[in-house]
Order: structure tokens, then sequence, then C-alpha cells
């Protein structure tokens, strides 16, 4: 039995981790705890909700900086720690940092503090490939190369990493860090670049492609990332920081018009806009590490993922239309009115 505490549960990875690991790890329960940010959607996991997990899984509504809350979770009886929850989208890091230092800074510290001394087997500690900033054209970066992050939100998760070294130096908690690159797949929120151009192709409307579209990201298909965090919280070396990727780097035009062929709508859909200050051009990891200490990996290409990306938003508008209204149309508004 391995009993997991799983911050940010009811967001984009940490419900597909959740809904992934009962499935796979048959004995393995999860406490979820979740603060439901606008990030954060219950219908994600509404179908383990109804069944419960089969008694192996239980959601608690919280903030990770509520430390009388995480001890009494603690004191139930947890041996590893998934930290998922943070302020994740970069062009809002970019309108206000404050929450981004409060959940992925501040958070995150207060995680380290309430499992100090706790015989615990892992802090896994979930990361980004931002940390390390923009990688000129022809390298990849290893887990050793300097972080340079380049906008609030990679400063945030820099700073918590940071943090969590320091805590397993100075305190010894086993804390084990991943750093995926770009996840895509089902219950992504509408904001982040795959599902915002698969719902608009959807309802035909005008797609935003910072400047010249030629920034490359490595798409990972969020199930290969989530094996990839198991193996993290059953066999990572604390102490250790492990590089999750794919090997995709595609330029972000190129995965909007592969998605609009999918979808069956024209690349005339795609409209040039202001560029992302500060807008890292690649992203490329060198994940030698994991894929030589876990063995096979990863099993979805970036053209069934996509696939199954597309099919998945068409068969639930039920999941995304409301989204696009309220808080979500707000920001829309304000961050591409300037754009
Ligand atoms: P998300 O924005 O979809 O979900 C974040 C979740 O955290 C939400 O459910 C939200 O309610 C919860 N949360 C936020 N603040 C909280 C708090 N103070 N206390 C408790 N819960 C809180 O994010 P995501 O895309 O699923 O990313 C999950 C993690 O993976 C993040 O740490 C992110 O930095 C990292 N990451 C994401 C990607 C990606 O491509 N999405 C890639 C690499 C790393
Ligand atoms: O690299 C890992 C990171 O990936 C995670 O740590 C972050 O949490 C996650 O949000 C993501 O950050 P990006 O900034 O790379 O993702 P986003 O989906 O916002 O953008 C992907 C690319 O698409 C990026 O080059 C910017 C571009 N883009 C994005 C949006 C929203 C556009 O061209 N137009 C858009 O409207």
């Amino acid at each position: 039995m391995l009993r997991l505490l799983v911050t940010g549960g009811m967001g984009f990875i940490g419900s597909n981790f959740i809904r992934y690991a009962l499935r796979t790890r048959s004995v393995w329960t999860i406490v979820n705890l979740d603060k439901l940010t606008y990030a954060g959607n219950p219908a994600n996991l509404a179908d383990i909700q109804s069944c419960d997990g089969g008694g192996r899984y239980r959601f608690v509504l919280g903030d990770i900086q509520d430390s009388a809350l995480v001890t009494r979770i603690l004191d139930e009886g947890i041996d590893v720690v998934v930290n998922f929850a943070a302020e994740s989208h970069v062009d809002r890091s970019i309108m206000d940092p404050v929450p981004f230092l409060q959940t992925n800074v501040l958070g995150t510290q207060a995680l380290l503090d309430a499992v100090r001394g706790r015989s615990l087997e892992r802090f896994v500690q979930v990361s980004t490939d931002e940390v390390y900033g923009p990688a000129p054209a022809e390298i990849v970066f290893t887990e050793e190369t300097p972080f340079r992050p380049t906008n609030p939100y990679a400063a945030s998760k820099a700073a918590a990493d940071l943090l969590c070294f320091s805590s397993h130096k100075t305190y010894g908690t086993p804390v084990v860090i991943g750093r995926p690159t770009n996840n895509y797949g089902p219950c992504q929120y509408p904001e982040k670049f795959i599902p915002l151009v698969i719902t608009r192709a959807l309802e035909n409307e005008p797609i935003p492609i910072y400047g010249d579209g030629q920034q490359i990201r490595d798409w990972l298909y969020v199930e290969d990332n989530c094996e990839a965090l198991c193996w993290l919280a059953e066999a990572g070396q604390p102490g250790e920081v492990y590089n999750i990727a794919a090997r995709t780097g595609v330029p972000n035009r190129e995965v909007a018009e592969r998605i609009l062929n999918l979808v069956g709508r024209p690349v005339s859909l795609l409209r040039s806009v202001a560029d992302r200050p500060a807008h890292d051009r690649r992203y490329a990891l060198d994940d030698t590490k994991i894929r030589v200490a876990m063995g096979l990996f990863p099993a979805w290409t970036l053209d069934r993922g996509l696939e199954a990306t597309v099919q998945w938003y068409v068969a639930h508008p039920q999941w995304w239309r409301p989204i696009k209204s309220g808080e979500y149309r707000r920001f829309y508004e304000d961050w591409y009115s300037q754009r």
C-alpha cells in the first residue's frame, strides 16, 4: 500500500494523474487537496467522485498554505506527497505575478514545512522545463543546466525548486523533482495553447498566434507524464531531478495547422497577434536520465496524442463551453485586447 497526498488534483495534470494512478496502481490510496481556483474543476474527476475510487480516493477542499489542514491530513498517514498545486499560466503571471508567488513559492514552502521531520518516503515536486529558460537551436538542457527563467511563472517555479533542494539538504526531506515539458490532453483549461486552438476552431473563431508562430515547444501527452510521475512517486531517488520530455519539438504554427486539419477547419482562422513579452523561443530537454531509469517511455506520438485530444474536446462540449463564459471571458478580453 502507498498513501499519497496529491495537491492540485482538480487541475489538468493532477486530475489525469489521479485517474491514471488509481487505474494502474491498485494498492495506492489518494487524498486530493485542492483550493478550486478558476483552474480547479470538480468535473475533471466526476467519474471518480461518483464511484469514490473504490474507497481509495478522497477530495479535501483547501489551500496548501493552510498548515493546520495539511498537518491533519499528514497525521492520518501519508507516504508520498505529489505537489501539483500551482498557478500555471504564463500569460496570467505577466498580468499579475503575486498569486504565483503565493501558491508556487510560499505554498511549496508551507508544504515542505508541514512534512519536515516526518517519515515520508518521497516529496515529489512537479516543476517545469521553463526553469531553464529558452534553449538555443540544437541544444538540449540536462538536469545540470543552470536556471534562467524569463517570466514570473517560470521564476516562481525555479524558486520552488530551490526551496525543495534546501529542504532536502537542511532537513533531509526526501524531495524528488520532476521537470516535464508542455503537457496536452483531456481536461486542459482552454487558456492553454492546444485546447485554445481546438475549442476556437470548433467554434470557427479566429485563433491568436503569438509573433511569427515559430516558437518551439516539446509536446508531451499527459498520460506519459503521469506514468513518469507515478514512477517518481514509487522509485525516484530523493535529492534527484528528472527531466520528463517527449522529444517532439514542433513550431506552434505547425501544431495549430495540424489541429485545424484534424478538426476540418481552414488555416485562415490563424491570426498573428503581438508576441508575449519575454516569449521563450524554444524548449528542449535531455530526458536520458529518466528514460534509462524507467525503461520504455514515452508511449504517445504527437500525431496520436493530438488526435485523441481533439476527439476528447469534440466529445465533451459540456466540459469546455461553460468554462468559456464568466472568469475565462474576462481574462481573454483583458489579455487579448492588448495583443
Ligand atoms: P492547472 O492550472 O490546470 O491546475 C492547478 C491546480 O492547482 C488547480 O486545480 C487549482 O485549483 C490548484 N491550486 C492552485 N492553487 C492552489 C493552492 N494554493 N492550494 C491548493 N490547490 C491549489 O495546472 P496544470 O497545468 O495541471 O499544472 C500542474 C503542475 O504541473 C503545476 O505545478 C505546473 O507548474 C506543472 N507543469 C505544468 C505543465 C503544463 O504543460 N500544463 C508542464 C510542466 C509543469
Ligand atoms: O513548458 C512547460 C510549461 O508549459 C508549463 O510549465 C506551464 O504551466 C504551461 O502553461 C506551459 O507554458 P507555455 O507558455 O509554453 O504554454 P501555453 O499553452 O501558454 O503556450 C504554448 C505556446 O503557444 C507558447 O509558445 C505560446 C504560444 N501561444 C499561446 C497562447 C495561449 C500562442 O501563440 N497563442 C496563444 O494564444
